[in-house]
């Protein structure tokens, strides 16, 4: 690698220490009026850059990287889930791909198991009466919602953020239950007391609340399908913090609308920021703005991950948190 800073075209607003120590490292291109930029504007700051900080609202597919130029050589990604970039595409152009994992892991946890909390015990329905003047005195039969202690709760996708889930779960007294691609280690198995479900089906059948922890790749697209999600009890509470794309978002309004499934907590949707209207209509739905791994501490360590990585492959090294098409 040549001496010069490499020059890094920042796509949205980063919080603004990380803004500051791109500066000082990187010959950078901010986006300070946080505008998500067109696939054109991809395409020139590719044709005109070495690196792309990249995040979700950037669709990088292999026709926008085809318009990549030479020197383009690194997507350090802020966010995890690299869904919107076409990682085999890029690297068959020699591109690097990397991404932020572990630093937002325990704040997306905290989310989740908000959600399974606010869904399970009516927490914004119950907000929304007090606050529209609606509380007019207490009774007996009045607002209510689920025991969770003592349920099942089944974890879609065991990986960093499903085990944090487990360990918050635990303590709110849910047995853990879990679909992998394979079991997680005999150590992690023990200390979480969880059980493995090989049948996605089976586990879900028996569930009183499900949770989508896993990334979304080709093989999760509709992993909870119209017909899946038919096999849950109508008792049971869906929440996904990971991708909307995992689950038939309009089987699942459906579902809720017709009293076929108790509620869901969802802080992603299938074609973001688009929420399936049905879903705006219910009240035994909590809806957040893909906000799960919103907290500022979050944001500056994911930003100092995207720092690392850009620095590692400027030093000649390879970056710590490359992604690979064979990890997806
Ligand atoms: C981020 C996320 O906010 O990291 C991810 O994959 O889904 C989010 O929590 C977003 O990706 C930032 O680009």
């Amino acid at each position: 690698m040549a001496a010069r800073k490499p020059k890094v075209v920042v796509t949205r607003k980063l919080p603004e220490p990380v803004e500051t120590r791109m500066r000082e490292l990187f010959d950078t291109q901010l986006n300070l009026d946080d505008k998500p930029m067109s696939a054109d504007d991809l395409a020139l700051a590719m044709q005109q850059t070495d690196v792309l900080a990249s995040t979700i609202t950037d669709r990088i597919d292999a026709p926008l990287l085809a318009r990549a130029g030479d020197r383009f050589k690194l997507i350090a990604n802020f966010g995890v889930g690299v869904d919107h970039i076409d990682v085999a595409a890029a690297n068959a152009r020699g591109i690097t791909v990397t991404n932020t994992p572990g630093v937002l892991t325990e704040d997306t946890a905290d989310l989740t198991m908000g959600l399974v909390l606010a869904a399970a015990r009516r927490v914004v329905e119950g907000a929304n009466i007090v606050q529209t003047g609606e509380f007019h005195g207490w009774s007996p039969t009045w607002m209510l919602g689920r025991r969770l202690w003592g349920k099942r709760l089944g974890i879609v996708g065991m990986g960093r953020i499903g085990q944090s889930l487990a360990k918050r779960a635990r303590a709110f007294g849910l047995s853990i239950h879990y679909h992998n691609r394979k079991p997680v280690s005999q150590r992690i198995a023990e200390e979480l007391e969880a059980t493995y479900w090989e049948s996605l089906d089976q586990m879900l059948a028996r569930m009183d609340v499900v949770s989508v922890n896993c990334p979304h790749t080709p093989g999760t697209y509709h992993l909870l399908s119209a017909r899946r999600l038919k096999l849950l009890q109508p008792h049971a509470i869906l929440v996904n913090t990971a991708r909307g794309e995992i689950i038939d978002e309009a089987a699942l309004a459906g579902m809720l609308q017709r009293g076929e499934l108790a509620g869901a907590g969802l802080d992603v949707y299938e074609h973001e920021p688009a929420v399936n209207p049905k879903l705006l209509k219910l009240p035994n739905v909590v809806l957040l703005p893909h906000m799960s791994s919103a907290t500022i501490e979050g944001r500056i360590d994911m930003g100092e991950k995207v720092i690392i990585n850009i620095r590692s492959w400027m030093d000649g090294h390879k970056p710590p948190d490359r992604v690979i098409p064979s990890m997806l």
